[in-house]
């Protein structure tokens, strides 16, 4: 039986892929390029091109389990509805989601893919991280500590549980392949809460060099999200949320979901940073 993992080159389907194959399981990375990497089997699958949608199925024909990263859209039902119940056809059993910490089953974007995925009465599960540590080192935050010695938010003092996606990637496992399906959603939490300033003195220790957060309004940060081609609507809507961990302690909680789940203990941020100190110098 075969694993589909869409978003193939993403920060969790990238550790994910090898995860699986190290246990033993045939994999298949979907993305919208179809590269291959290092010997994972892959197609080339886009959320939003319709002719896409057998690519995965004439690649491998006994495709048991979907791991779905939905496409960055505000609407992600339409798409991702149209190739589940094309998966569903094909003989997919089991469908795990890749969601939000803030989403609940119900909610815009993703709760709305949770919700229906719970109304197929499929195998399922849920996974509801919080933002993740790799932000720093694969994403947003990667250029402007390099290359400014800089961190912008606008979380102001709001404390986030960063989680590593090695750990997110571990959780996924555990719901695409545990024989009794979990059915239902998890919170997954980092081990600690930190701040952007927390973040930044952690950085500052193990680049030798200062790291400063700056404090930007609402405003602020989804010009900073447009500035880097981010759309208008998306860029405001991700500086709701950072406002929202400053405001309202969106983010401030703690839980033991990854340890529940995996046995294993949570990667913390300091780890995380030293394990990566390469890519900010
Ligand atoms: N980043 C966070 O801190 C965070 C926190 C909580 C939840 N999440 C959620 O986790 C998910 C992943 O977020 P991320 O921003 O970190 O991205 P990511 O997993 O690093 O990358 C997303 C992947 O999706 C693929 N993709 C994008 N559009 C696609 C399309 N139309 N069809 C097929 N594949 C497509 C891209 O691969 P190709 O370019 O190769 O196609 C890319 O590798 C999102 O749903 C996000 O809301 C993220």
């Amino acid at each position: 039986m075969t694993i589909l993992l869409t978003g193939g080159n993403g920060k969790t389907s990238s550790r994910l892929a090898p995860l699986l194959k190290q246990e033993g399981f045939q994999v298949l990375v979907a993305s919208r390029s179809g590269a291959v990497r290092d010997g994972i089997k892959s197609c080339r699958f886009d959320w939003l091109d319709e002719s896409t949608y057998a690519n995965p199925f004439e690649a491998a024909s006994d495709i048991s389990a979907l791991y779905i990263v939905a496409p960055r859209t505000m609407d992600m039902l339409t798409p991702t509805k149209g190739f589940i119940d094309y998966a569903l056809k094909k003989g997919v059993k089991r469908f795990v989601l890749l969601s939000a910490s803030s989403v609940q089953c119900g909610d815009p974007a993703h709760g709305k893919i949770h919700e229906y995925i719970k109304s197929l009465n499929v195998e399922y599960g849920v996974l509801r991280p919080t933002w993740f540590m790799q932000n720093f080192s694969e994403a947003q935050h990667l250029t402007p500590i390099r290359d400014e010695g800089k961190l912008y938010s606008a979380t102001n003092n709001g404390r986030i549980p960063f989680v590593s996606t090695e750990d997110i990637a571990c959780v996924a496992k555990h719901l695409l392949t545990d024989e009794k399906p979990h059915n239902t959603d998890y919170v997954v939490l980092g081990p600690e809460l930190l701040s952007y300033d927390d973040v930044a003195k952690i950085m500052s220790g193990i680049l030798k060099k200062p790291v400063e957060h700056v404090k930007l309004s609402g405003e602020e940060l989804s010009q900073w999200f447009q500035d880097q081609g981010v759309p208008s609507e998306l860029a405001g809507f991700l500086s709701e949320l950072d406002v929202k961990i400053g405001s309202a302690r969106a983010e401030e909680r703690l839980n033991t979901a990854i340890k529940d789940v995996t046995g294993k203990e949570a990667v913390t941020f300091q780890a995380f940073a030293e394990a990566n100190k390469n890519v900010w110098v």
